[in-house]
């Protein structure tokens, strides 16, 4: 038979051709199952079609899916390399039936491809079936023509499989291969079965039952079927091996590494080989689905993964860092069947040199120590604790790496001290922050977040997932349960929910579970990496141990998304067009908008404005693909990311480039940033800069919309424009004159009515007339008006006192709004006579107001009664007379 791709391809082709709908792996982070940690088994993406929550468009399916057995229920990580057949990574291939055949046609159909297609001899094959499973055993012999001692009835949970420790699951039968008696090894269910003589190759799975949290089992909708056959030993089978690192696939990443380190494939190293080649298909795969090494969950794994290999590297004498020249030749071999890889081809070189690179920095004195503090120890005895501990938490050996590095010796790490050691540590840390001030509100968190660890952020790489409550806080204190009404803090193990952090707001959405639905308010994060969810329960009690279906507001999120893109654009298009002193000094992405602070002396001129805008929106419709890495701080820096200025950063930071600068080939835009991005920049769809302003001296803002956003904020410009001009019946680009010659208009007529009332106010025929009348020898000239202009009063007070010659002006004024004011002028020849202040004092009086201002020949004031500014020239008069 064939190679590996091939095997793969003739297993699906099979059951495509019996009917079954070919579907594609899904990712190793599951996306549907809060419980688990990675991808395990091939059934794990139709978890929810077999309990009926979930309905596909096909009852039968057939994949080759990627799975992942390290961390968690199914853990092989510790015999990886030791072994023919562990990995940590693999591929299971297998056909489903969902409520559509049973037993009888899962046993026909498995047999039928073993037998005819693969071609393998029967007086080979045997089977094993659960117990009490009659059923199958009868089957298997009506169909198979198996006899009764190659039928083998095992009474443990070996034959009843379960996905993790709730989920689907139910009886199975196992299909074995007998290698010959020449290998040592016992038939299942002996003592000696774990020898290599019989290999089991194929599990059928007779799923009925769905195990639920608490220990109940129930029956499931309907009875149905999900096998896993392992691609690598049905492989090793095939091409004459028992041992899966023969494989054609295994054997050239092998290689690969016997070429790049000069060591014999086949030699006394032969698991170091087997631990390197295992472990890049891990790391490659898992890069690519979206986990990056950290120093917790998944990303943990992830880590230990590597670091594992990375030892066995420098065991085989590799000087420099080995395991991205490795990433090529994987892609080679599995890049068509997972074209996933391949795009990540980069991504997995780059975050491997990193790794590496990182924890060679510690690995030799690590392992100096190693050497030095085991050296007294013969096979059998224990490895201190706390010397583990001092490995794990300053060279970065993670317990395995070390448990592996003795294991050769038969030396065990001594367990129990290496906990208290770690514990001593928790409770130092716990001590130092108590000591160091945070609010007293927040010791709630800091326990939570040392029991729960850091909640798992899903939300780069999806919206919905689930997740299980570990905890609920109310009025700052944990409680066992929200009930409907309530509001209150949810923790989850895992979330897609973003939280605040970077300017950017924190995800909305919804909590679903069975019985309890509640609305998602905000999503903060407490120190560093604790999410914490605002919730309304609307529905249900919410209680520590619910599963959920976490949802995000997409429509949200998408406009987060745009926003958060373009100020990453704008940022450097304000760089390009004010010059290098432009940084960063805060922002905010929101849905609706966005602003960006940043360091600038002077306003923007609406030139710039208008360059930044072009620039920004040329990048958008460019639609480049926007591209995030993990990198060490220091070297995304010296790559010239910008960073905001006094920010804490942790070790390794993400990096988020979009765009290729025309000039020079390079990135546009290179940010760290934590934050969601879109995938392409045209997704930003439009960017209108709106506002222009400044924050505090030396800092400057830009508001701007995107997207629908931008489109409704232009469309709401333009119809004011539209209703402008049809409000001046003019056309739209004739409006700025248009409305520029009006105001200029107006401004004429204001003077010429100005003009007027002042000359109609001289000549005769104001609203009392002006008149001049001579109180006790004095002549007295009176002017009522209307709705003059008060900037004039004072000059129709001068032309009064021309025309008079010698006496009293008095004008009153009427305003719109109901006011009086007064000014009242003496000619100079009346001075020391009258006093226009004290004359202006009398005349306000009358208009219910107080005092005045001026000199003795021209003063002013007011009051709130304008309807008597009669009285108040009678007063005048009043007083002229004595
Ligand atoms: N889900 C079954 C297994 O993983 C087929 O073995």
């Amino acid at each position: 038979m064939s190679g590996v791709n091939e095997i793969r391809s003739t297993f699906i082709d099979y059951f495509v051709r019996e009917g079954h709908e070919a579907v594609s792996s899904s990712p190793l982070v599951p996306r549907n199952d809060p419980t688990l940690m990675f991808t395990n088994a091939g059934m794990v993406q139709f978890k929810n079609v077999f309990t009926g929550v979930e309905k596909r468009p096909y009852s039968t399916a057939v994949s080759a899916q990627k799975c992942v057995r390290a961390g968690g229920k199914h853990n092989d990580l510790d015999n990886v390399g030791y072994t023919a057949r562990h990995h940590t990574f693999f591929e299971m291939l297998g056909n489903f039936s969902f409520g559509d055949y049973f037993k009888d046609r899962a046993i026909e159909l498995a047999w039928n491809l073993i037998t005819r297609e693969f071609e393998l001899p029967k007086d080979r094959l045997l089977v094993t079936v659960y117990s009490e499973d009659d059923e199958a055993h009868a089957l298997w012999k009506k169909i198979a023509g198996l006899s009764d001692d190659r039928i083998i009835r095992i009474p443990t949970s070996d034959n009843f499989w379960a996905m993790g420790d709730t989920g689907p699951c139910g009886p199975c039968s196992e299909i074995f291969f007998d290698h010959g008696p020449h290998i040592p090894g016992g038939p299942p269910g002996s003592e000696d079965q774990d020898g290599d003589r019989f290999i089991e190759i194929w599990n059928l799975v007779f799923m009925q039952y769905e195990q639920l949290p608490g220990g109940e089992r129930v029956r499931l909708p309907r009875p149905s079927i999900d096998t896993g056959m392992g691609l690598e030993r049905i492989s090793a089978l095939l091409q004459g091996t028992h041992d899966n690192y023969e494989t054609d696939l295994m054997r050239a990443i092998i290689a690969e590494v016997a070429e790049l380190t000069g060591v014999s494939a086949n030699g006394p190293q032969k698991a170091s080989h087997r631990v390197i080649a295992d472990h890049l298909r891990a790391s490659v795969f898992l890069t690519a689905d979206g986990v990056l090494p950290s120093n917790e969950g998944r990303g943990y794994v992830l880590r230990r993964i590597m670091r594992r290999a990375m030892r066995h590297a420098q065991l085989l004498g590799a000087r420099d860092p080995l395991m991205h020249r490795l990433v090529p030749i994987l892609v080679r071999e599995m890049g068509r069947a997972y074209p996933e890889i391949a795009r990540a081809e980069p991504l997995a070189q780059e975050t491997l040199l990193l790794e590496e690179r990182r924890f060679r920095r510690t690995l030799e004195r690590g392992l100096g120590i190693l050497e030095e503090e085991s050296a007294g120890l013969v096979s059998g005895a224990s490895f201190p604790g706390d010397v583990a501990f001092k490995l794990y938490d300053t060279y970065g050996f993670p317990l395995d790496l070390t448990e592996d590095a003795l294991r050769g010796r038969g030396i065990k790490v001594d367990l129990s001290a290496f906990n208290a050691a770690m514990e001593r540590q928790r409770a130092d840390a716990r001590a130092a922050w108590q000591g160091s001030g945070e609010a007293a509100t927040d010791t709630v968190w800091f326990a939570l977040k040392e029991r729960e660890g850091a909640t798992e952020f899903l939300g780069y790489d999806t919206e919905s997932a689930e997740g299980v409550v570990c905890a609920l806080v109310k009025d700052g204190a944990e409680v066992e349960a929200l009930k409907a009404g309530e509001q209150g803090l949810v923790i989850l193990n895992q979330t897609p929910f973003y939280g605040e952090s970077g300017g950017q707001v924190g995800d909305t959405g919804l909590m679903v579970g069975e019985d309890v639905r509640a609305t998602v308010l905000s999503t903060q994060k407490k120190l560093g990496d604790l999410f914490v969810h605002e919730v309304q329960v609307a529905e249900g009690t919410l209680a520590r141990g619910t599963a959920l279906a976490l949802e995000v507001d997409h429509a949200r999120r998408s406009a987060v998304r745009a926003n958060h893109s373009a100020t990453h654009l704008l940022h450097e298009a304000l760089r390009r067009v004010l010059g290098d002193h432009v940084a960063q000094k805060g922002s905010l992405v929101a849905p609706d908008r966005l602003r960006f602070d940043f360091s600038h002396p002077k306003p923007m001129t609406d030139n710039e404005l208008a360059e930044v805008e072009e620039i920004v929106n040329a990048y958008v419709l460019r639609n480049e693909p926007v591209e995030t890495r993990l990198m060490a701080v220091d070297d995304a820096i010296t790559s010239g990311a910008r960073a905001l200025f006094g920010e804490k950063y942790g070790d390794e930071v993400r990096v988020v480039t979009m765009g290729t600068d025309a000039g020079n080939g390079a990135s546009f835009s290179v940010e760290l940033c934590g934050g969601t991005h879109v995938k392409r920049t045209g997704d930003i769809g439009l960017v209108s800069v709106v506002g222009e302003s400044a924050v505090a001296s030396g800092v400057r803002r830009v508001e701007a919309l995107t997207a629908t956003q931008a489109r409704h904020y232009l469309n709401g410009a333009n119809a004011t424009l539209q209703a402008a001009a049809a409000t001046l019946k003019a056309p739209v680009g004739e409006v700025d004159t248009r409305i520029a010659a009006l105001v200029e208009e107006r401004r004429k007529l204001e003077r010429e009515l100005s003009d007027a009332r002042r000359k109609l106010a001289m000549g005769g025929g104001g609203d009392s007339g002006p008149a001049i009348i001579e109180v006790a020898g004095t002549r007295y000239l009176r002017i009522l008006m209307e709705g003059a202009d008060p900037k004039d009063l004072k000059s129709i007070v001068d032309q009064g006192k021309t025309k008079i010659g010698s006496g009293v002006v008095a004008v009153a004024n009427v305003a719109a709004d109901g006011k009086g004011a007064l000014v009242v002028g003496v000619t100079g020849d009346l001075a020391g006579r009258f006093d226009a202040q004290m004359l202006v004092r009398v005349g306000v009086e009358a208009l219910g107001g107080k005092g005045g201002g001026g000199r003795p020949d021209m003063a002013q004031g007011g009051g709130p009664d304008g309807g008597k500014a009669d009285e108040a020239l009678a007063a005048i008069e009043a007083a002229l007379a004595g």
